[in-house]
């Protein structure tokens, strides 16, 4: 296997000749060989310098991308634009002729994939919202900012797949948009988060103390390990599990592209949230670690009762106790990514084949129902 778990982004983008533009010193090269400049002594003193860059409660214009300090930001930028899909990509016609068959899918089937799409069609929302309303604004350093104005796109194509999914089906949308408000499992994992999403999107809110400071710090964490690093899996381990069993293989390509996206909006939110640490280590104090390790105790509580309410019964060779042991395989490996200890004894990844899935390049993917050409919103066959 050509992957890790931590699924680092440099191995799964691809940046097309076009898209490799000139990084690092040529800017140097550039203005030595521009006309001279206008600007006198005392502006040329005021110019930003990579340096005094910060990722929170930086001086620096936020309106100049250049000079670059967080390359590994803009490489994961390069990276995300480098994978665009659009969900119109996906052929859902055998989908569609499988959900209407009544010898399709078993219930248990029937019923994971609803309450599967319904944390689904509103998550990502959650998620849009988190970054242009929230995170977007705390973040003073622009190669951070271009990566989440690129993630926030990423968000609404997820959104839009999962919607796409449920009008190929034609499932009964106030059904699965209102599941977050309806379904017990779902709405425990949102009320969960709605408190730190919160924190950032509150007009009022604003970093510069050490209070707010781990205020964003941690919510920051809950988002990019809990909830994109964690609260994600079972869902997506479901329906791929499904599409490796040749079933509803159109939905399953779009949740393998939408886990490669995840998989670098969290590596991303880790590397951010690592930066923050290295930037203000006064902020990483024992009694901050103890709560982030008590929040990713309860996350993992939450998705286990999660995964028991969309599999009471084993379904697709997947039980409820299976996930118990991948989410803490998954919350081991998110702790250490960001300096904690391991939470729980090492535990062996259940499904190995799901870091392939992370793996698969948009040319050679897994379920091969991508078609070459875009359709148009008339494309879809009801019969
Ligand atoms: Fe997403
Ligand atoms: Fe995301």
């Amino acid at each position: 296997m050509s992957l890790s778990w931590d699924d680092e982004t440099t191995s799964v983008a691809v940046p097309r000749p076009a898209q490799q533009a000139p990084l690092g010193n040529t800017e140097l090269n550039l203005s030595a060989s521009a006309e001279p400049s206008e600007a006198n002594a005392e502006q040329v003193a005021l110019r930003v310098n990579a340096d005094d860059k910060r990722i929170i409660n930086g001086k620096t214009d936020v309106n100049q991308l250049v000079p670059f300090k967080y390359k590994w930001a803009w490489d994961k930028y390069l990276a995300g634009c480098a994978n665009h899909w659009m969900p119109q990509e996906v052929n859902m016609q055998r989908d569609i002729e499988l959900w209407k068959n009544p010898n399709g899918l078993t219930d248990d089937e029937r019923r994971l994939v609803k309450r599967n799409l319904g944390f689904f069609v509103t998550a990502d929302s959650l998620a849009a919202n988190n970054i242009v309303l929230g995170t977007y604004r705390h973040i003073t350093a622009p190669e951070c900012r271009q990566y989440l104005l690129r993630q926030a796109f990423e968000e609404a194509i997820h959104t839009h797949a999962y919607q796409y999914i449920v009008e190929s089906l034609g499932l009964d949308e106030s059904e699965i948009f209102n599941a977050y408000n309806e379904v017990k499992s779902i709405r425990d994992k949102d009320e969960f988060l709605i408190p730190f999403i919160n924190t950032l999107t509150d007009p009022a809110f604003v970093t510069g103390t050490v209070e707010n400071d781990q205020k964003l710090l941690k919510s920051l964490i809950v988002f990019a390990c809990l909830m994109e690093g964690l609260f994600f899996y079972v869902g997506f381990t479901q329906i791929l599990a499904l599409g490796r069993q040749n079933k509803m293989m159109g939905a399953a390509e779009q949740y393998q592209y939408i886990l490669r996206d995840e998989s670098m909006h969290c590596n991303f939110g880790i590397d951010l949230i690592n930066t923050i640490k290295m930037e203000n280590p006064l902020l990483w104090t024992a009694a901050f670690r103890e709560e982030i390790k008590a929040l990713f105790m309860q996350a993992v509580e939450l998705e286990y009762a999660y995964a028991e309410d969309t599999m009471p019964r084993g379904v697709l060779g997947l039980n409820a106790p299976m996930f118990k042991g991948y989410l803490r395989f998954i919350a081991n490996r998110r702790a250490q990514q960001i300096g904690l200890e391991q939470l729980f004894a090492q535990e062996e990844n259940p499904f190995p084949w799901m870091s392939e899935m992370i793996d698969m390049k948009k040319e050679r993917n897994f379920f091969e129902t991508r078609v070459t050409e875009y359709q148009t919103g008339g494309a879809l066959n009801w019969e």
